[in-house]
């Protein structure tokens, strides 16, 4: 190799090097700036969610504590005024019939919206609660072990019971399940919540992929919220196990 071709090979070297490290380079960028608005996107996706249980929570409380009282006070007013009439009477009693409806209805849209037993009684209780009414209305064996959770703020367990509620749903509405067992527990590090059933299972990557699957992907980002990990098990007729382990000493 002479002098020149030695010159020509360097420069090609250092030309080719040169253009590796801006196409690396661009590379890098490009994934930086996709990892960046994921982010973003979680965060926004979080903040709506965060917003909408704060919503959420000022309409229950606004129609259990003021409405409600509200209405009561005009049933009593109602039933004490002093008539003879009796076609008159039946009016005012099928009045107070409807207050009451009205009242019964108003506070199951509040419980709905955001469940009395959960804040002044904790998630244990609302979970319980929830269970319940799920075993008179829907007919499926349902085994639960329920434990007391300690040390978590009430923001975080309303998350945790929003994810729990959609898992049973989910469970109860899609699967055909004859079974669902239900475990909520912890230790000094984490609180774990498993839903298993043993329904037709569902491919949920396919889900995912497909855009669809709105309950999941809410599960997904409260979980994220939470710190948590998530995991899905689930194979065609063998049923579904959904874990969701939350750590205890992560800062939030
Ligand atoms: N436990 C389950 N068993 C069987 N299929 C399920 C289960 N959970 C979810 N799926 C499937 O995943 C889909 C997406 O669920 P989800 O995101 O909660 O949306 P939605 O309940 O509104 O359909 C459901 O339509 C159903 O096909
Ligand atoms: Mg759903």
């Amino acid at each position: 190799m002479d002098e020149q071709e030695a010159k020509i090979y360097t420069a090609i070297l250092i030309v080719s090097v040169t253009i590796g490290i801006i196409i690396f380079y661009f590379i890098l960028s490009i994934v930086r700036q996709q990892r960046k608005n994921a982010q973003l996107y979680q965060s926004k996706i979080e903040a709506e969610i965060t917003t909408q249980e704060l919503e959420r929570r000022r309409i229950a409380s606004d129609l259990h504590d003021e409405l409600g009282p509200l209405l009561s006070a005009v049933k009593m007013k109602i039933g004490s005024v002093d008539i003879s009439n009796s076609e008159d009477q039946e009016m005012i009693s099928q009045s107070e019939e409807h207050i009451d409806r009205i009242v019964r209805r108003m506070r199951e849209i509040a419980n709905d919206l955001m469940p009395h037993s959960l804040l002044r009684q904790g998630i244990a209780t609302g979970m319980e609660e929830f269970i319940n009414d799920l075993r008179k209305t829907s007919g499926i064996k349902i085994n639960s072990s329920v434990q007391t959770l300690k040390h978590l703020p009430e923001e975080k367990s309303v998350h945790l019971y929003r994810i729990f509620q959609e898992i049973l749903h989910n469970s109860i509405k899609h699967s055909g399940a004859k079974e669902i067992n239900i475990d909520l527990n912890q230790d000094e590090k984490l609180i774990r919540l498993m839903v298993k059933d043993d329904g037709k299972g569902f491919d949920y990557r396919k889900v995912f992929e497909e855009n669809g699957g709105h309950g999941l992907r809410n599960i997904s980002s409260r979980a994220d919220i939470l710190n948590g990990d998530l995991y899905i098990e689930s194979a065609n007729n063998q049923g579904t196990t959904i874990t969701l382990e939350i750590p205890l000493s992560q800062p939030n």
